[in-house]
C-alpha cells in the first residue's frame, strides 16, 4: 500500500528538460525556458501543468435542494479581505482524462448557491475520499457522499454536508452584486469563464475549527513552501542606502513551517462550540484595526513572488499569498492584489499600478531557504514606495534583462500577460497568461521540488 505522504507528495520535474524538445537552454543565463503556446492536441496526452506552483486542495460539498455533490478542487484560495471571499475553479471544457468537465458538481453548486470546503488530515478517512472522487465519475457525483461510507453532518450557515473527519470547514455562498467600500459596483456575476475553467467567488459565511485545535491542545501543521536544493549560490547583493523612516512600522513575519495557533497567530475568535468544532459566523462589516482585519483562521496558501516593472525601470517585488493557477487553457496565474485603503496591512499596492500599466508580471516560485524567507519578510513589508531599493535590500538579486524582472535566486518563474481583472472589494483579482517559463538549469529529476498539498494535525 502507498504511504500517504507518498502518496500526496508533489515532485516537479519527473522529466529532465534537457532532453525535452519544449525546453530550450539559456545557457549563459542557467534557465530552461518555454514559449507557452500550447494547443488541444496536445493537452490531450498531457495537460500536467508545464511547471509547479505550490498549490494547497480542499475537498468540497453542496447541496442544491434535493442532492448533495462531493468534489475535489486544487488551489481554492481566498482573494479578498472584505467581503471574506475565495475562489474555486473548475473544467468546463475537456481537454484531457485529467482535465475534465465537472458539469454535474458544477449544475448542483450553480443551484444551490452554497458549499463547504474542508481539510481532512492526510490519513485514512481522506484516502477513502479521494479514492471515491477518482472512481465515482462526476455524472454520479451525486452519489460520492454515500460511496464514501463516512459520516456526515449538516454545514452550520447553510445545508452542504460537513465530513465529521473535517477539522477545518470553510462555508460559503455565492456571492451576490454588491458595492466596495469607495462605493463602486463589483460582483455582476458570482463567476467568471476563462478559456477552459470557470472561477465561483464565494463569500465565506462561516468557519468551523476542531475544538482542540482551537483551544489550543493541538496545532494545525503546513509546510507552505517547495523544498528543494540550489546546486550553485547567487552573492547577496550588497545593501543600497534607502531613507525608511518608520522602521518599527507593522511587520508581518513569515515563516514557512507554519503552525496554528501560536504564540504569533492570532486566535480563532469563535462564536459557539458545537458538535466539538468551534464556530465563528462571519459578517460583511470592515475591520479596521491591522491586527483585527487579518485573517480569522488559517487557510493553506504559498506564496507567489511578483515582479513588476516601474516606468522608470524600477523593478518591483511583492510577495503574493494569494496566488493560484486558475485555468489550464490558457495556463492562467490570479494574483490577488490590494487596491483599497483601510489600513497599514490593508492599502493600495504600488505593484498594481506598475502591472496594470506594463500589462505584465512575474510569478517566481520560492522555496524553503533562509535567504528567500528573509526577502519573502522584507518585499512583503516595505513597499517601493517607501524603498526604491526593495529587491536589493530583501537581499536578493534582479535580472531586468527579460520581459518582466526575474529572481535568479528562485527555482521557477512564470512570465504572464495580463487578460483580465476582477475587482473584488479590497483586492484586484489580476489574470495573467503564462507566456514563457524559466525553470533554473540545476532543477531537474535527481534534484527536484518537492511539495505536499495537505495540511496535517499535530497534538
Ligand atoms: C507572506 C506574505 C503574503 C502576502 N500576500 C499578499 C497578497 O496576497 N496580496 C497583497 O496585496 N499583499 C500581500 N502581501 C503584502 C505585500 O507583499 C506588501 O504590502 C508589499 O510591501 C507590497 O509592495 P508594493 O507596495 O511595493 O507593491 C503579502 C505579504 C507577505 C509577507
Amino acid at each position: 500500500m502507498i504511504k500517504t505522504v507518498d502518496r500526496y507528495n508533489y515532485i516537479w520535474p519527473t522529466v529532465d528538460l534537457s532532453m525535452s524538445p519544449q525546453w530550450q537552454h539559456l545557457k549563459a543565463k542557467r534557465f530552461y525556458a518555454r514559449e507557452l503556446s500550447e494547443n488541444e492536441e496536445s493537452l490531450q496526452k498531457d495537460s500536467r501543468w508545464p511547471a509547479m506552483f505550490p498549490s494547497s486542495m480542499c475537498l468540497v460539498t453542496t447541496q442544491d435542494g434535493s442532492v448533495s455533490a462531493l468534489e475535489k478542487v486544487v488551489a481554492p484560495v481566498i482573494v479578498n479581505r472584505f467581503p471574506y471571499v475565495m475562489t474555486l475553479s473548475f473544467c468546463t471544457k475537456h481537454l484531457s482524462g485529467r482535465h475534465h468537465v465537472r458539469g454535474e458538481f458544477m449544475k448542483h453548486l450553480e443551484k444551490g448557491g452554497s458549499v463547504a470546503v474542508q481539510f481532512i488530515q492526510p490519513g485514512e478517512a481522506l484516502n477513502k475520499v479521494m479514492d471515491t472522487i477518482d472512481a465515482v465519475k462526476d455524472e454520479n457525483t451525486d452519489q460520492r457522499i454515500k460511496a464514501t461510507r463516512l459520516s456526515i453532518r449538516q454545514g452550520v450557515s447553510n445545508n452542504a454536508p460537513v465530513f465529521n473527519d473535517a477539522y477545518l470547514v470553510y462555508e460559503a455562498k455565492l456571492i451576490e452584486p454588491s458595492k466596495d467600500y469607495i462605493g463602486d459596483s463589483i460582483y455582476h456575476q458570482p463567476f467568471q469563464d476563462i478559456g477552459s475553467h470557470r472561477i465561483y467567488f464565494l463569500e465565506v459565511t462561516a468557519i468551523q475549527l476542531r475544538q482542540d485545535i482551537a483551544e489550543g491542545k493541538s496545532q494545525i501543521a503546513w509546510e507552505s513552501l517547495p523544498v528543494w536544493q540550489p546546486k550553485y549560490e547567487l552573492p547577496r547583493p550588497k545593501r543600497m542606502h534607502s531613507d525608511v523612516s518608520d522602521p518599527d512600522k507593522y511587520k508581518k513575519l513569515y515563516n514557512p513551517h507554519y503552525k496554528f495557533p501560536a504564540k504569533n497567530t492570532i486566535a480563532f475568535n469563535y462564536d459557539t462550540i458545537e458538535k466539538g468544532m468551534a464556530v465563528k459566523k462571519l459578517s460583511t462589516q470592515i475591520i479596521s484595526g491591522n491586527d483585527d482585519s487579518r485573517w480569522p483562521c488559517f487557510f493553506p496558501s504559498s506564496v507567489g513572488m511578483v515582479t513588476s516593472l516601474r516606468e522608470d525601470g524600477t523593478p518591483n517585488l511583492m510577495p503574493c499569498g494569494s496566488t493560484a493557477v486558475v485555468g489550464r487553457h490558457p495556463f492562467i496565474i490570479g494574483i490577488c492584489v490590494a487596491y483599497a485603503q483601510i489600513n497599514e496591512r490593508y492599502k493600495k499596492r504600488s505593484s498594481l499600478d506598475m502591472i496594470k500599466q506594463t500589462g505584465k508580471f512575474g510569478c517566481g516560485v520560492p522555496y524553503v531557504d533562509d535567504k528567500i524567507v528573509e526577502g519573502i519578510t522584507y518585499a512583503g513589508n516595505r513597499s517601493l514606495s517607501e524603498d526604491k531599493y526593495k529587491i536589493t535590500n530583501a537581499g536578493l538579486v534582479v535580472d531586468s534583462s527579460f520581459d518582466v524582472p526575474v529572481l535568479p535566486d528562485l527555482p521557477i518563474t512564470f512570465v504572464c500577460k495580463v487578460v483580465g481583472e476582477v475587482k473584488l472589494g479590497t483586492h484586484l483579482l489580476m489574470l495573467g497568461e503564462v507566456v514563457r517559463i524559466l525553470v533554473r538549469d540545476d532543477v531537474s529529476p535527481d534534484n527536484p521540488l518537492t511539495w505536499f498539498p495537505w495540511a496535517d494535525v499535530i497534538s
